[in-house]
């Protein structure tokens, strides 16, 4: 493959088929940031073959502007703007705001928006009567998507997705409506009244309040816990193309209504390689139990045969501290101090758990560092979580990213049904042989 340049970078890649005439002129693509893309829609077409990529680790599959992570940087910016910025001075509903029209709100916008959006809290109490068929032991992720996925049917002028404005609303009604179905998941499970949502509250307050308060008691706010809660919020919010929301992206290519979509994103996100990791490491902590044991569970994750994993750790973009990972330590400790706990000893393993690892060829050689999910487990947890929620938050949060993101792809003039091809390996083509002819 060889390349033509024009000033400092190059603007086109050429590859050459060896023992074949067939030459491509790949259009090499600049981004605001980040390397240059081969444009290889033409390939298949001027040379008769296509990629093999397993996983998409090589392929941009589509043009975004709204997230950007330099992974060897440990960099993650929302329409610009770097997390840590974001996570110390902004809120949730303004980073909404931010994903979904890709500015900071004035004042006048953001009142306006934060009306728009509360408006839309409550549920239909048709869906209330959905939570019943659910046992009450459900996986709150697996009541999630069936919840959500149930809306379409509520909302069925959202099956326009060529109108705008129907695109907004739908939008409005995701951002508003999953803390209300997520913690409603939450009072299913302990049994106690759903608690209605209450729009003079923040958004994040307004959750905690869903999920904490009974009707007999008054609720007390804790502004430390919400502010927590907002930021974790906010670090969770979007995150590029990751498993999720690639997966809401393609089911949205097909022209499918958003609440369809995002309830895919939801299963997507469940896995433990994905949004399951924050249950995952508590479970990984608890069945560690001491300091002592971290020895034997670090040979047991070096071992190849064992198919263990540092739950926490490693990143298929972040070959660096995950800045949300460092973000997330320092509000570990701010809510352990407002809820007194002086010794946390989960807290303590993990942190061990860290040194260790950060300090293991094994690890130092791959650039495994903790993500976001490292202590993200262990703040929930304090705030009185419990780790079936874990993921179900972390859906709530990036609801607001995926539907940002499916926005943004119905309205590229560029988009078209995904559809990835494959190198086929199976039988080549045969002849049917009848039941009594096989051997
Ligand atoms: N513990 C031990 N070894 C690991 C880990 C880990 N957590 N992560 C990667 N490796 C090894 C892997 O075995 C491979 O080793 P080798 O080169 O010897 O075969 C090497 O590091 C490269 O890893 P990979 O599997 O090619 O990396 P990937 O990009 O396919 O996977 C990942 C990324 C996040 C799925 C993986 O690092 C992982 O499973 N981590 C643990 C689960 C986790 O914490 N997930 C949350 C990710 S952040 C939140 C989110 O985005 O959802």
């Amino acid at each position: 493959m060889s390349s033509t340049t024009e000033g400092a970078r190059a603007t086109h890649a050429t590859l050459t088929i060896p023992g074949s005439n067939k030459t491509a002129e790949l259009p090499l693509l600049n981004g605001t940031l980040g390397p240059q893309v081969a444009d290889i829609r033409k390939l298949q077409a001027q040379t008769g073959i296509f990629t093999f990529d397993p996983g998409y680790g090589e392929t941009a599959s589509c043009e975004s502007k709204i997230t950007y992570i330099d992974g060897d940087e440990g960099v993650l910016l929302y329409r610009g703007y770097p997390i840590d910025q974001l996570a110390e001075k902004s809120t949730f509903l303004e980073v909404a705001h931010l994903l979904l029209y890709g500015e900071l709100p004035t004042a006048a916008e953001f009142e306006s928006f934060n009306r728009g959006v509360t408006m839309h809290t409550m549920l239909h109490e048709q869906v209330r009567r959905f939570f019943d068929g659910f046992r009450r032991d459900a996986h709150p992720m697996a009541v999630l998507c069936g919840v959500v996925g149930a809306l379409s049917a509520f909302y069925p002028e959202s099956v326009n997705v060529n109108d705008a404005r129907e695109r907004e609303i739908s939008a409005f009604r995701l951002i508003a409506k999953i803390p209300t179905i997520t913690a409603w998941a939450h009072k299913y499970s302990t049994g106690q009244p759903f608690m209605y949502p209450r729009n003079d509250l923040s958004y994040a307050e307004n959750f905690l309040y869903m999920i904490n308060a009974v009707p007999p008691e008054p609720y007390r706010k804790n502004p430390i816990l919400e502010r927590a809660m907002d930021r974790i919020l906010i670090l969770h919010a979007d995150h590029e193309q990751n498993a999720s929301t690639s997966t809401v992206r393609l089911a949205g290519s097909t022209g499918a209504n958003p609440f369809a979509c995002i309830a895919a994103g939801i299963a997507a996100l469940w896995g433990p390689a994905h949004g399951g990791a924050n249950e995952a490491v508590l479970k990984m902590l608890g069945e560690i139990g001491h300091k002592d044991n971290i020895p034997a569970f670090i040979a047991e994750v070096k071992d190849k045969n064992s198919h263990t994993k540092l739950m926490g750790f490693g990143h298929r973009v972040y070959k660096n501290f995950d800045p949300r990972a460092k973000i997330m330590q320092q509000t570990c400790h701010e809510v352990l101090g407002e809820l007194g706990i002086k010794h946390e000893p989960l807290l303590e393993l993990a942190m061990e758990l860290e040194k260790i690892a950060l300090d293991d060829d094994y690890f130092v050689s791959r650039k495994l560092y903790p993500n976001v999910d490292f202590y993200s487990g262990i703040i929930l947890k304090a705030m009185g979580f419990p780790t079936t929620m874990f993921t179900p938050l972390f859906a709530l949060a990036r609801t607001t990213g995926w539907i940002s993101q499916w926005m943004e792809m119905i309205a590229d003039p560029s988009q078209r049904i995904g559809r990835p091809r494959q190198l086929y390996t199976g039988a080549p083509r045969r002849d049917y042989v009848s039941i009594d002819q096989r051997g």
